[in-house]
């Protein structure tokens, strides 16, 4: 790195996540002014003109470029942010390890668990801080609940519920986006919101899930070929052809963690009623906690079983009492946002850098998350029960 105090960020891909981190960066300064470092917005590449005019005429990119290797090699690119199709990612981060570079990486960190014991044990390898988009781990209300949990406040921890159901492909006259193609996505849903709620199952109860048991569905086989490319889920032009959905739609697994501990997970993509209700639920023995994603700035707590004609959740609501809450809204009753848990990100990926330790989402936890993708994938395909295989390196959920 040139000099530790002064960053140069690279950022692959300008879609939904590209634009967002590149805003996360840009916040830094104002949100984590202890970060005492000059974070400078490089390079940005993308394949689409349009993105690459915008990185450097809106959102303030020295320069931007159309072959990822190019970025990565810019003597002025301290660490790289891979923001791409999932099918990129395995080739982009390893370049960057390669090249010596910390990155920031979003999930599914590859389209496979091989893929992701690849970039995780080569980032060990050569001893690089590295980030995964797992957000939800950063929210407030979050961060409080873990507290309680490893305070003890719930008791033995005995089981958790956690799903995410989203609507973001419940039209079937939705564009048939890289999202439902193998070869690009890799897994559907299983990959793209489930591994959200392993890691943030295992983040919570600091456990590993070892075994788990599964079945998958797709509920719309056929969609719309796009004319035009959007961003994320957005603003893309279908043609009248139809392609077909090659991944799942609709997952179910049942699993068991190392400390004893059970849960039952569920994700669907094509929901017509919830809209992004990414809901954790974890029990235990003297209380539980809930925490749903569409109401992110509250949680629901219930301790003890004594309050009588009371009995039931206290419903929380985040505020400056709450770790970095402040950072974002200094009052009480305001809401932060999906954005803010990006900046979060942001700035443990980046702090971590500048000290040289692992403090947010490392690619170790990436792949322990890709291992239970496989094993899910695999159960629904032999309905078996599957182990988990236990990974190596840098794991964050744990500590
Ligand atoms: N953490 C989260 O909550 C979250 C949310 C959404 C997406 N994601 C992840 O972020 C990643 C990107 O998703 P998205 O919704 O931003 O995608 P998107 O479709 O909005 O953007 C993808 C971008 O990649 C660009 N691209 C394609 N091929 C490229 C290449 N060879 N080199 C450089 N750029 C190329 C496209 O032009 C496009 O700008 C995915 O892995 C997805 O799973 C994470």
């Amino acid at each position: 790195m040139s000099d530790k105090r002064s960053i140069g960020v690279g950022v692959v891909s300008l879609g939904w996540m590209g634009r967002l981190h590149t805003r996360a960066y840009r916040a830094l300064k104002e949100k984590f002014p202890e970060i005492e470092a000059d974070i400078r917005l490089v390079s940005c590449c993308d394949v689409m003109e349009e993105n690459r005019r915008q990185a450097t005429e809106v959102l303030g990119f020295r320069r931007a470029v159309s072959d990822y290797h190019e970025l990565i090699n810019d003597p002025q690119v301290d660490v790289v942010d891979i923001c791409s199709p999932n099918f990129l990612h395995h080739e982009i981060a390893m370049a960057a390890i390669e090249a010596g570079k910390p990155f920031w990486i979003e999930k599914p960190m590859g389209i496979s668990a091989e893929q992701s014991a690849d970039i995780a044990q080569g980032a060990e390898a050569k001893g690089l801080i590295t980030s995964v988009g797992f957000n939800y781990r950063h929210v407030p209300a979050v961060q409080y609940a873990r507290r309680l949990i490893a305070e003890g406040k719930l008791g033995r921890i005995t089981n958790a519920r956690v799903w995410l159901i989203a609507d973001y492909a419940s039209d079937p006259n939705g564009p048939l986006t890289w999202r439902y193609e193998k070869g690009r996505a890799g897994a559907g849903v299983v990959l793209d919101l489930m591994g959200h709620g392993e890691d943030l199952v295992q983040y919570l109860l600091r456990d590993r899930i070892t075994e788990v048991t599964a079945l998958t569905d797709t509920f719309i086989d056929q969609r719309p070929k796009p004319l035009k490319a959007g961003v994320g889920h957005s603003g893309w032009v279908v043609s009248d052809e139809l392609g077909p959905v090659e991944n799942e739609d609709y997952c179910a697994v049942i699993a068991r963690f190392a400390g004893g501990a059970v849960a039952t997970m569920e994700s669907s993509r094509v929901s017509v009623g919830p809209r992004s209700e990414y809901v954790v639920e974890v029990y235990g023995t003297e209380g539980s906690i809930r925490w749903n994603f569409e109401d992110l700035n509250h949680v629901e707590v219930c301790l003890g079983r004594s309050n009588g004609a009371l009995q039931g959740y206290v419903r929380a609501m985040a505020g400056p009492d709450h770790p970095d809450f402040a950072r974002f809204q200094p009052g009480a009753g305001t809401s932060m946002g999906f954005d803010d848990m990006k900046v979060i990100e942001a700035a443990k990926f980046v702090s971590g850098v500048l000290a040289d330790e692992q403090y947010g989402p490392s690619a170790a936890d990436g792949w322990s998350a890709a291992e239970i993708d496989d094993a899910v994938v695999a159960s629904a395909a032999d309905g078996a029960w599957h182990q988990v295989r236990a990974v190596s390196g840098r794991t964050t959920f744990d500590k």
